[in-house]
């Protein structure tokens, strides 16, 4: 092929690229966007209708464009989605959301996943502001034992997933757990990991481990079972155990001792000390927790109130378990005998809900479904919804991480919580 005066090549691949465009099914080819569920640091999630005779229902997660100022610039393809892509696609198991396609259009990514009705903040939400009564302990247990179940298969699989808590953790309306959200998973075949590597912080702040707060070194898969712990006294007593503020970086970009997050954990679990926890009297933060109070053990007193078993507190007790090489593992917590105890779980964790206790579907939005459009008009596509460029995504102040675990619908933002 002969080059213009330049020297420039015609591009050889534009045939390619036309025909293999001409053939790329779009998003709105594909899907009916019904309405729009939630925005989080990475984007926007929408619900949608499959358009192939099946009638399926699916989430779609539109993960922003790169933006410059308020110019949609393509500088390829972000690392968080590759990540979480890539994680999605070597996975598959029963309480983990399933990841069905991924369609690159227009300077933006869309993930397809299976839908699911609910999650366990919903779940909270309804029986703390609507019923007022408390979780019943089959929904409890069986929550939590898929949930276990779940993350067992992540974690044999050598991942993290370093963002459980309540909003990530979805439930179908076959009342079966998907574990969401694997925005911040980290496949790993070492036992331990440089913390401050990479990312500088991991896991939002009411979830964190005791061991990221006390600023470690390494980590390794007992930070998730930890923020099971949270996540299980959560559902018991429908409020976050463990509720401190987080202390903001400061303007060199150091790590902040979470004084608050820490206190919220001594008063509960006690301030652990170096028998407890070999090696934590050497820990980076311990010169700052010497010089607070001391707190004892009450995490029995809490139990009687909330979870109402000496089984579930044995089990709670050793989720909170602070040297993370001692903390229980998902595959000793699913043999546990609080599962044996009756009421049992069920595979169908609504199994024994009446039907209007059963949480209502999740609450969807006409806010911004135009966003998710196809620009370029293809003839074996229905007419796009709108005809719009994209979405203003809302900028956040946080680098990484998802929003709020409040936050899954319309509501108004809060701060992001890493
Ligand atoms: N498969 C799904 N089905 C239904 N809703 C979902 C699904 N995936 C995510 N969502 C909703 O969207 C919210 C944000 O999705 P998530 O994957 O957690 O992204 P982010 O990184 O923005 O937190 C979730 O908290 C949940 O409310
Ligand atoms: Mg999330």
């Amino acid at each position: 092929m002969e080059g213009d005066a330049n020297g420039w090549q015609p591009d050889p691949m534009r045939h390619y690229r036309s025909k293999r465009d001409a053939a790329h099914l779009t998003v709105a080819s594909k899907y009916k966007i019904v309405g729009f569920i939630s925005s989080g640091t990475y984007g926007r999630v929408y619900k949608a209708i499959s358009r192939d005779g099946t009638d399926s229902v699916h989430a779609i997660k539109k993960f922003k464009p790169d933006k410059e100022g308020d110019v949609v610039t393509y500088t390829g393809i972000s690392q968080s989605a590759i990540r979480e892509i890539a994680l999605n696609r070597e996975i598959s198991h029963e309480n983990v959301v399933a990841m069905k396609e991924v369609i690159l259009e227009e300077k933006s990514i869309y993930m397809v996943f299976e839908y699911a009705e609910h999650d366990f903040l919903q779940v909270i939400h309804h029986h703390a502001q609507t019923l007022r009564t408390p979780i019943s302990m089959s929904v409890l247990k069986s929550l939590t034992y898929q949930l276990l179940n779940g993350l067992l298969y992540l974690h044999e699989a050598h991942i993290i997933h370093r963002d459980l808590k309540p909003a990530n953790i979805l439930i179908n309306s076959s009342g079966t757990v998907k574990i969401g959200d694997l925005g911040l998973a980290r496949i790993t075949y070492q036992p331990l990991q440089p913390l401050f590597a990479g990312d500088k912080v991991v896991v939002t702040i009411w979830y964190r481990a005791p061991e990221l707060l006390m600023g470690a070194r390494h980590y390794h898969w007992a930070v998730d079972t930890w923020a099971v712990g949270c996540v299980v006294a959560e559902l018991a007593s429908l409020r976050p155990i463990f509720k401190g503020e987080e202390a903001k970086m400061d303007g060199k970009k150091n790590v902040p001792f979470q004084r608050d997050q820490l206190i919220k954990v001594f008063e509960v679990v006690g301030t652990p000390d170096e028998k407890d926890w070999p090696g934590f009297t050497d820990m980076p933060e311990y010169q700052s927790v010497k010089k607070l109070d001391r707190f004892e053990n009450r995490l029995l007193t809490w139990c009687n109130s909330k979870i109402r078993t000496s089984l579930g507190y044995d089990l709670l007790r050793q989720l909170f378990t602070y040297d993370p090489d001692k903390r229980l593992h998902c595959r000793e917590a699913l043999i546990h005998k609080w599962f044996e105890e009756d009421p049992k779980p069920t595979r169908n964790a609504f199994a024994s809900v009446q039907g209007h206790h059963i949480p209502p579907h999740r609450r969807i939005t006409q806010e911004d479904t135009q966003s998710v459009v196809q620009t370029q008009a293809h003839p074996a596509a229905p007419p796009p919804m709108h005809a719009l460029s994209h979405s203003v995504m809302p900028t956040s102040g946080a680098s990484f991480g998802s929003l709020s675990g409040g936050q899954q619908t319309a509501r108004p933002k809060k701060r992001a919580r890493v």
